[in-house]
């Protein structure tokens, strides 16, 4: 069993994602185009079975799926994942915020900032990467916000609407 998450920021509260989180609100935000856009998800067929194969392999590794919760008790509004790797001391972390009404309000931010701090304060992560298609103006003015830098460039490596896209990695380090 993994230790609980529950972690305040000025908007958000993150906390695991829970089995009864796999609902048909969290499907949709899987199988729409719009919030898919950027990322490979949208080569897949969602269902909830998949759903489900995807939430158990987080059970017996060391990574975390995370739920992003409106503060106050509200509903799910996106997940997070962290891949950890202990030898090494990183985190690659992700973030979708699924319910499209919340985009450019600060969600995304407050979530980021907030998973970022606990990882390389009190998680002891010794660093933090992630990395987008560059044309994904939001999240890479979300990680460039957070103090991650550019760390490097994989040159057309992605298809967005048949146009070759560079992938763009950022890092920060706990000190
Ligand atoms: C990327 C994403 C997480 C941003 O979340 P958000 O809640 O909309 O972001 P915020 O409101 O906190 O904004 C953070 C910054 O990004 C900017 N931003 C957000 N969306 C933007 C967009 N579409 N174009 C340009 N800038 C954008 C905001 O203006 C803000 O910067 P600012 O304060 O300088 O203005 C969200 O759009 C999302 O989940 N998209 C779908 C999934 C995805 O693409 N995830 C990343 C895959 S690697």
């Amino acid at each position: 069993m993994k230790e609980p998450v529950h972690l305040e920021g000025a908007l958000v509260r993150i906390e695991r994602f829970e089995e009864r989180d796999l609902s048909e609100r969290y499907l949709g935000w899987l199988n729409d185009p719009e919030t898919m856009r950027f990322s490979n998800q949208r080569f897949r067929d969602h269902d909830l079975a998949s759903c489900r194969h995807y939430f158990d392999t987080f059970a017996d590794s060391e990574n975390d799926f995370l739920s992003v919760r409106r503060r106050g008790g509200g509903d799910a509004i996106g997940t997070m994942t962290v891949y950890h790797n202990q030898h090494h001391g990183t985190a690659d972390v992700g973030i979708m915020i699924g319910d499209r009404s919340c985009w450019g309000r600060g969600f995304g931010q407050d979530a980021w900032d907030t998973v970022l701090s606990w990882l390389l304060g009190p998680r002891g992560t010794r660093k933090v990467t992630a990395g987008t298609v560059a044309s994904n103006r939001g999240m890479v003015r979300l990680m460039e916000r957070s103090g991650m830098t550019l760390e490097g460039v994989r040159r057309g490596q992605e298809l967005i609407d048949g146009t070759p896209e560079d992938i763009v990695l950022y890092g920060k380090f706990a000190r």
